[in-house]
């Protein structure tokens, strides 16, 4: 199969990583090819670790990274799927998608990777179906593949995608159009909380992050995996929720606000609830 991934941040990379694993010709794409081929290099290096730990064969690291090309937007018009990763900002994706739906394929399957955002508005109006296909960060590791029909997708094509889940070896649900499907809707309020808690001097942040490690049995804290997912992404989230349901239990914890308008987007920035920069 021929992939397109579009977007080449944290997702977009483990994502493309995964379709070259499972040995699609896999076609990255960033803001430019010289963007592309840099997250592409990203690959590698990670790779490359796992190889010096004796964790990956360098024959199938050379196999992977021999799955992914970076080359010309043009080249995707004969992609089988088109993967959009691109942020989280609903005119970025339209004005992507709308371009692709121009050169792509009449048969090319058109999948978003949003987090929360309405698939039957990301798609309105494409002549390409239009289905959500929402992995979890780290790609690579996480099983989980939520596929998403908006009110225009056609429902073979949710058997269809829920099957290749499979066959990358993820596991997929399905799920209703609604904000944040179902994994966000209940992971990025706790991560609020977390945040609000902190915010109120209830607790530091070691000590939020032991206690639902500890207490909860949950494998990282809620705010080291706030830093993980991306503070901005956990913002648009939030403010996605609480535009969608009209809630106020949704309501954007202002320090999570203040953290991304001073730059503290997590992990990806060098500082977040933790310092990454040394
Ligand atoms: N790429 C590839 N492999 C990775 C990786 C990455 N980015 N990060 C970790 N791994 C691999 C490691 O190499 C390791 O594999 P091996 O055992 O073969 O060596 C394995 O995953 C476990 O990693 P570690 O031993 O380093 O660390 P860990 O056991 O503490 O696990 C974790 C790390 C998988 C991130 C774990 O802490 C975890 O599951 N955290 C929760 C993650 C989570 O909730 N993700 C969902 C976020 S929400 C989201 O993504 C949706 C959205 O739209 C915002």
């Amino acid at each position: 199969m021929k992939v397109a991934v579009f977007g080449a941040g944290t997702m977009g990379r483990g994502i493309a990583q995964v379709f070259a694993t499972h040995g699609d010709q896999t076609y990255m794409y960033a803001t430019s090819v010289a963007s592309a081929q840099r997250h592409r290099s990203e690959i590698e290096k990670s790779l490359a670790k796992r190889v010096e730990k004796g964790k990956l064969d360098q024959a199938e690291m050379d196999r992977i990274m021999g799955n992914l090309f970076c080359e010309e937007i043009e080249a995707a018009a004969d992609a089988d799927l088109i993967l959009e990763t691109v942020k989280e900002d609903m005119a970025t994706k339209r004005e992507t998608l709308e371009k692709l739906d121009e050169i792509c394929k009449p048969e090319t399957i058109f999948a978003s990777n949003t987090s929360a955002f309405s698939i039957t508005e990301i798609g309105a109006g494409l002549k390409h179906p239009m289905i959500g296909m929402h992995f979890f960060n780290p790609a690579p590791v996480m099983k989980l593949v939520e596929v998403t029909a908006g009110l225009n997708t056609p429902p073979e094509l949710v058997q269809q995608i829920k099957d290749l889940s499979v066959e990358l070896g993820k596991t997929p649900v399905e799920v209703k159009e609604a904000a944040g499907f179902v994994v966000n809707r209940i992971l990025i309020p706790m991560i609020n909380e977390a945040a609000q808690i902190y915010a109120d001097g209830v607790a530091t942040v070691e000590d939020i992050d032991t206690a639902m490690k500890l207490g909860a049995n949950h494998p990282m804290g809620p705010l080291a995996l706030g830093d993980l997912v991306g503070l901005d992404v956990c913002l648009t989230i939030m403010e996605t929720l609480y535009y969608e349901f009209g809630d106020t239990k949704y309501r954007p914890a202002p320090i999570l606000r203040k953290m991304v308008r001073g730059g503290h987007l997590g992990i990806k920035s060098g500082k977040g609830f933790y310092d990454y920069s040394k």
